[in-house]
């Protein structure tokens, strides 16, 4: 028998070997998937189905820590609680890198043409882009962001009054155009938004496990969300060559990025305009509707938001409704590849994880902590002030460059509506799922809406 050297991988049938004083993480598994066959068709079946509810039940029954072997995939090493959080998100960018990730994702990660298509330059545009974002939505510029939305909320919503309207469409698409305009500019936005908001829409939309799976088939390019990223392609493109708008400031500030130190392809400039606007749109757009609803649907939290006196008050108010929104429904799946092994220890055993592995928190678990938030299931964005912050926006190097941003887009945008209008229900509230990604509601939510008595009308 080989002996074991502290810190030092031995290889057994494929599989390194952790140190003397470390150990594997177990295998999780369900009812019957050790079966041959059987069991790799169920893994994949939930793990395509469900797999927030998979790494839920699977802590529940093999501990914190914990693989997932992920068939014709990856292993995928949970960290749960707290301190996996941390150190998932701790890992400096060449330890755990996005690239797994990002690289399935099918406009961002591979539909939409790049320079390069190896995941690692895709990663550095990444970083490059969130360079980018983090100074478009912050600092002084925060500022304008208030003009922008009563100049998109005066236009549209001049129509609404004792009319119908789906809130699930016209929520989202409020929120694109803000934030659309926030970041292009108008003379941009007039030209092309309406037909890059719809576009942006259906991709967004279709980012779930199965579609994301099927993308990667050939079957992908029959579907919607590969012919909407082919014209967003041309769309972007025909923009950034046309004369009108050659002093575009975000076409410009593009222009002048640095990736991995050097000046920024042209090829990749349409690239990083889509993911810009990825960002900006679809995340606002998903987690705006989501906390409309929820609030809404909780006349006690509409009745505390309506008396908070001021609008600065509300908005205060209104980012913390978004706040529990993201709480109770986090982004599903924060995750890294391993290039080097990481060894963990939880509840006084050390873990070793291999290089190849993609190691993730598991946010949904952490937000619904019972010994942490009372009542934890129940949305009561009045009571968590005192609470331990929850797991929202990510942190490190890929952590979230927008908060700030999203908390005032989208609390002003609910101020505005809920200060002008009544919003009366007329359907059920959809069902919602914690995803991997972005959840939008999957079938219309129709509302009455009618001017408030006092508002300016
Ligand atoms: C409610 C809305 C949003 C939520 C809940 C959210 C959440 C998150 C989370 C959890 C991460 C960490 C991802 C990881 O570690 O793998 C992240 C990263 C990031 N977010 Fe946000 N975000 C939101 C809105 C936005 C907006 C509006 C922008 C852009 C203006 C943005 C830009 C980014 C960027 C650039 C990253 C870095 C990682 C990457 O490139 O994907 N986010 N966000």
């Amino acid at each position: 028998m080989k002996r074991r050297v502290p810190g030092t991988v031995h290889r057994r049938r494929g599989g390194p070997l952790p140190p003397v004083d470390a150990q594997l993480p177990p295998l999780a598994y369900g009812p019957g998937e050790k079966i041959p066959l059987v069991g790799t068709y169920l893994k994949v079946r939930r793990t395509i189905v469900d797999p927030i509810g998979l790494a839920v039940e699977s802590q529940r029954r093999f501990g914190d820590v914990f693989t997932l072997h992920v068939p014709f995939t990856f292993k995928l090493t949970y960290l749960t609680g707290r301190d996996g959080y941390r150190a998932v998100l701790g890992l400096p960018p060449d330890h755990g890198t996005i690239e797994p990730i990002l690289g399935q994702l099918p406009t961002v990660g591979f539909w939409f043409r790049r320079l390069r298509t190896d995941t690692k330059s895709l990663q550095e545009l990444a970083l490059a882009g969130r360079k980018l974002m983090a100074g478009l939505v912050s600092g002084p510029r925060l500022a304008q962001l208030d003009e922008v939305l009563t100049g998109v909320l005066r236009s549209r919503l001049s129509t609404w009054d004792n009319r119908t309207v789906d809130l699930a469409s016209e929520i989202p698409s409020l929120l694109y155009e803000a934030g659309g305009r926030f970041v292009c500019g108008n003379t941009f936005w007039d030209e092309a938004g309406g037909e890059l908001a719809g576009l942006y829409w259906r991709i967004a939309d279709g980012i779930t496990v199965p579609r994301a799976a099927l993308a990667a088939t050939p079957a992908g390019r029959f579907m919607p969300e590969f012919r909407a990223t082919r014209r967003l392609e041309q769309v972007l493109t025909t923009l950034i060559r046309s004369e009108r708008h050659r002093h575009n400031s975000l076409i410009r500030a593009i222009r002048s990025v640095t990736v991995a130190g050097s000046a920024i392809s042209e090829a990749d400039v349409p690239w990083m305009l889509m993911y810009v606007l990825f960002n900006v749109t679809t995340y606002p757009g998903s987690y705006g509707i989501w906390t409309l609803i929820d609030v809404v649907s909780h006349p006690d939290v509409l009745a505390l938001a309506r008396a908070r006196s001021g609008s600065d008050q509300r908005r205060a108010f209104l980012a913390d409704c978004l706040d529990e929104t993201i709480r109770i429904y986090p982004v599903g799946l924060l995750a890294r590849g391993l290039t080097k092994p990481l060894l963990y220890e939880s509840a006084g055993r050390r873990y070793f994880v291999p290089a190849g592995h993609v190691v993730a928190a598991l946010p949904y678990a952490i937000n619904r902590n019972e010994s942490e938030y009372h009542d934890a299931e129940r949305y009561a964005p009045q009571s968590r002030q005192h609470e331990r912050p929850a797991a929202l926006f990510g942190r490190g190097a890929f952590g979230c460059v927008a908060a700030s941003f999203t908390r005032a887009l989208i609390s002003g945008m609910l101020d505005m509506l809920l200060t002008e209008f009544e919003l009366d229900l007329c359907d059920p509230v959809p069902a919602r799922h914690c995803r991997v990604a972005l959840p939008y509601p999957s079938r219309p939510l129709r509302a009455v809406a009618r001017l408030r008595a006092g508002s300016r009308g």
